[in-house]
């Protein structure tokens, strides 16, 4: 990192906070896992918030995307936090930079582990959060049905490009080519409710005992709520699939985010409409992740289990929770 893009940050927190020009300021990047955009922890007067800033190139991404789409993120992250009620934490904004497309955000990382770096070694650190994030979605999603998308509609089909395209499509293809088309517009066609759409591990932070945090919001769109459940269910199957041992602990992640999500949303044929989709959405996931672009590192014998259970989830079109259930043991459990 320069420092002038240190100096940069710190007279954008001057000016979005309305700080004096000499106001200490103290920047730091947390870029490891940040394969889109550039975020800095910033600390200010003993406190510490999140600056995002968000460039026209992705860091890692070879694509152009308009920088104003900060004011999206920033418009998705605060219906998310209106609606999502007190058991997940959500960052609240604090200021968009409009001149250099930035959003400053409070701190929720506060002793949590980003999931992605802790889940392998403490599965339980995902389970505690079952209940608390089949909630919280299920309230944002019930209660932005129907409405309107954050996003203006062409910069939402810029982004719906790059994520089906670019994002989804390598690994759907090379698994389950005959049914990625079918599977494709079926995601693509249900525009129903406020979804964050990109619940990966290395966005969700967690601690032992305190409540799940949510961050990045950049792909917040009006979308299928099957795309979060489906997100979700792949983060807990993907360390299943490396170790077998983890198949129960992650068969009662899904059942407790699948039953909250039920109850919260309660809707019942909304429900039945969502969760056969959303077995083919887990499908499509857990192929980016096991054959797409920043495919995760596993054993072979883990992305031949990835490989197999997600083309056989992407073959039925009417999978129940039972069978869907039977599946992933089959395949987690195979002996290869
Ligand atoms: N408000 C926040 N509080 C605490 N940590 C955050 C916050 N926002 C981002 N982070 C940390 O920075 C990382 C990158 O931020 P993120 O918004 O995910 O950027 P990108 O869009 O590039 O993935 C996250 O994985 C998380 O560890
Ligand atoms: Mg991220």
């Amino acid at each position: 990192m320069t420092t002038a893009v240190v100096a940069d940050v710190a007279s954008i927190v001057r000016r979005g906070l309305k700080l004096r020009d000499d106001a200490p300021v103290s920047v730091t990047e947390d870029g490891a896992l940040s394969n889109i955009n550039y975020v800095y922890r910033v600390e200010v007067y003993g406190r510490s918030l999140y600056l995002k800033v968000i460039p026209e190139q992705p860091k890692r991404l070879p694509v152009k995307l308009p920088r104003e789409r900060v004011f999206s993120e920033a418009a998705g992250l605060w219906q998310f936090r209106a609606f999502a009620g007190g058991e997940v934490l959500i960052p609240e904004v604090l200021f968009v930079d409009r001149d250099e497309f930035a959003l400053a955000m409070t701190d929720v990382g506060e002793g949590r582990a980003v999931l992605f770096n802790v889940i392998r070694d403490d599965f339980d650190l995902l389970l505690e959060a079952a209940q608390p994030l089949g909630r919280g979605l299920g309230a944002v999603h019930a209660c932005t049905r129907g409405k309107a998308s954050p996003r203006p509609a062409q910069e939402e089909a810029i982004v719906r490009r790059i994520v089906f395209d670019g994002l989804l499509a390598p690994g759907a293809r090379q698994v389950f080519a005959e049914q990625w088309d079918g599977i494709r517009a079926e995601m693509e066609a249900h525009r129903e409710c406020l979804i964050h759409a990109d619940l990966w591990s290395k966005n969700l932070l967690v601690r032992r005992g305190a409540p799940v945090a949510l961050v990045d919001f950049e792909g917040v769109c009006c979308g299928d709520p099957a795309f979060d459940l489906g997100t979700l269910i792949a983060v807990a199957l993907l360390p299943a699939l490396q170790n077998p041992a983890l198949v129960d602990a992650a068969l009662s992640f899904i059942e407790q985010l699948v039953n909250t999500w039920t109850i919260a949303v309660s809707d019942a044929a909304w429900v039945d409409a969502v969760l056969p989709r959303t077995f083919r959405a887990t499908a499509t996931f857990l192929a980016a992740r096991g054959f797409g672009p920043f495919a995760y590192d596993m054993s072979d014998d883990a992305r031949q289990r990835v490989r197999a259970l997600a083309g056989d989830l992407a073959s039925d079109t009417r999978d129940t929770f039972d069978a869907f259930q039977r599946k992933v043991v089959s395949h987690a459990r195979a002996r290869l």
